[in-house]
């Protein structure tokens, strides 16, 4: 037998002789019941990110099990395996810190293991796209399964979906409008079933991305956590993947150049989670695919926003999933799109939309003629604050704040913001813009989800629902507000975000693509002469904080490690 042959005989224990490799795998694998017969088969890997610290994988042993019967039908042995799960309000400092070590540990486990193929099951926002880079880089033909979002709940006569409405009735309890009795009663209604939050997110525009990409059966993005139609999804996942054992299609083949910018069509039009470019940036990457802001805003000037959800607009994840779901959009957009890209099936996108759309709801998916805004929901801006770009959420923001020159109030990390923001002497105004630093990739904060600054509570208590803050970190796919993020280089290396000082004068024009600090070249060189990091230099720390320390990119080549990219043959 070879490394190539199939099932357990791929890739042998070395233990200097073959023949004894194989006598001993197959030894123990007997030990775990099951029949020669069946261990001839051969194997589809399921990479399990269930854990007790991820509420949105809560029904994961159920869905398993549809996954491992549809291995079965098609022939296969569906082996189960753990790997790291990232709940995201479970991790500390941020769960973006830990989504290279998941995609390692993915990406390591599915070569080591004796498997043909790999469902992929995960959700929770930094899940999807830690498999999908360890897919892309162990390149075995593979399946995306997603958790699927949360059902809605009920406060008084309000629908509530973690995580747009956990952050409106905080503000509201911020702003005075929501009392301590009432902001309890709703912390208990926020997120009542399994599955990933209710809204377009980062978990679920993760998903629409997976899906677009091909990596996951069309149709299953939206599906709820909790509908049977969840549970035939992972069946289908898992007889899908067990046909590929015959008929290998491998990531590299799915996710191309044409794919990622389909995706990138798609995210735009979903007006979806900031942290999604970061999250496509580094997938891409992996097989050797650049994915540029530049190219970004030329997308989003000629990509309608059309998927009327929260945070951007009214509805939520499950109305999206009954409205059409990621088919519906991708008709829409179908003139944009490239149509001979493959999904795993192994069909092309061309053919899934030659079959019959089903009915849609435009009220939640808008015709492309009809398009909720004429552009896309994300644009990168550049200028000298940020010279290799920012991003905004032009959707889910104030126009009225788009076109604007404003005094800096500046945070020098998130600790200096908790200490300052709600400071009734703090010397602020709504027309100013709010400033944080050393939130980056490689701040000791490891770029959280940070950029939606609170609004400072003498300001909200006013009525002020929104104002311009500007940072290197991230924001949640749930938050929305006129927010600059990930600029690039981030203030803890040096970038010119550090040298923001209270007073300066900054301005955006989100026509132009620009933001600029106004302050004349001398000044800031002197400036930079005199700055200094405040992060714990690689070589004092230890484990994986010092790998993550060494290698994370800046947030435009999507903060993956730099030793994870494809090694160049032709150096
Ligand atoms: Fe898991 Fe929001 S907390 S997707």
């Amino acid at each position: 037998m070879s490394d190539t042959d199939q099932g357990l005989a791929r890739g042998l224990t070395n233990y200097g002789d073959r023949d004894f490799s194989v006598y001993l795998r197959n030894s123990f694998a007997a030990s775990m019941g099951y029949s020669r017969e069946m261990l001839k088969r051969p194997i589809v890997g399921i990479a399990n990110s269930f854990s007790g610290f991820n509420n949105c994988h809560r029904h994961f042993p159920e869905l398993v099990e549809a996954v491992k019967r549809g291995v079965l039908m098609e022939g296969g042995l569906p082996i189960e395996f753990p790997t790291i799960s990232l709940g995201e309000v479970f991790l500390s400092p941020t769960s973006l810190k830990f989504r290279n070590l998941m995609s390692m540990d993915t990406e390591e486990m599915v070569r080591a293991q004796p498997m043909d193929a790999v469902v992929l099951m995960g959700g929770c926002d930094k899940t999807v796209p830690a498999q999908l880079m360890g897919a892309a880089s162990a390149d075995l033909p593979a399946v995306q399964l997603v958790a699927g979002p949360m059902m809605t709940s009920r406060y008084q006569t309000e629908r509530l979906g973690a995580c747009t409405d956990c952050r409106r009735f905080w503000s509201k309890y911020r702003a005075k409008e929501v009392t301590t009795e009432q902001i309890n009663d709703i912390e208990g209604r926020l997120a009542t079933t399994a599955g990933t939050c209710a809204v377009m997110g980062t978990a679920s525009t993760m998903a629409c991305i997976a899906e677009t990409l091909g990596m996951s059966l069309p149709g299953t993005a939206a599906i709820p956590a909790v509908h049977a139609d969840r549970l035939r999804a992972g069946e289908e996942s898992g007889r899908a993947a067990a046909r590929m054992v015959r008929t290998p299609i491998r990531p590299s083949q799915v996710i191309t150049a044409k794919s990622v910018e389909n995706a990138m069509r798609v995210l735009l039009a979903l007006g979806g989670s900031t942290n999604a470019i970061i999250h496509l940036t580094a997938v891409a990457r992996r097989l050797g695919i650049p994915v540029s802001l530049e190219k970004l805003n030329a997308l989003s000037d000629t990509t309608p926003v059309l998927v009327n959800l929260k945070p951007v607009g009214t509805n939520y994840m499950e109305d999206f999933f009954f409205a059409g779901g990621v088919g519906a959009v991708l008709r829409e957009l179908k003139p944009l799109l490239h149509l001979d890209t493959l999904d795993v099936t192994g069909g092309t996108l061309g053919d899934r939309l030659e079959q019959d759309a089903g009915w849609v709801d435009h009220r939640v998916i808008a015709k492309a003629a009809e398009p909720l805004e004429p552009e896309g929901g994300l644009v990168a801006l550049f200028g000298n604050l940020a010279p290799r770009g920012a991003i905004l959420k032009r959707s889910a923001a104030d126009p009225k704040l788009f076109e604007k020159e404003g005094r800096a109030v500046v945070f020098t990390s998130l600790e200096d913001l908790a200490a300052r923001v709600d400071d009734p002497d703090l010397d602020i105004t709504a027309d100013d813009f709010m400033v944080l630093q050393n939130a980056g990739p490689r701040s000791a904060s490891g770029m959280p989800e940070a950029g939606y600054l609170p609004i400072p509570r003498k300001i909200a208590e006013t009525g002020v629902k929104d104002m311009v803050r500007i940072s290197d970190a991230r924001m949640s796919g749930t938050a929305f507000g006129t927010i600059v993020l990930h600029v690039s280089p981030e203030a803890s290396v040096g970038g010119p975000l550090a040298l923001v000082r209270d007073g300066d004068r900054i301005r955006i024009s989100v026509k132009d693509r620009r933001i600029e600090l106004l302050v004349d070249a001398a000044e800031l060189e002197c400036r930079r002469a005199a700055w200094v990091t405040t992060n714990v230099p690689a070589a004092e720390r230890r484990g994986y904080d010092r790998l993550y320390a060494e290698q994370v990119t800046q947030a435009d080549e999507g903060c993956d490690f730099g030793f994870l990219q494809p090694v160049n043959e032709d150096t």
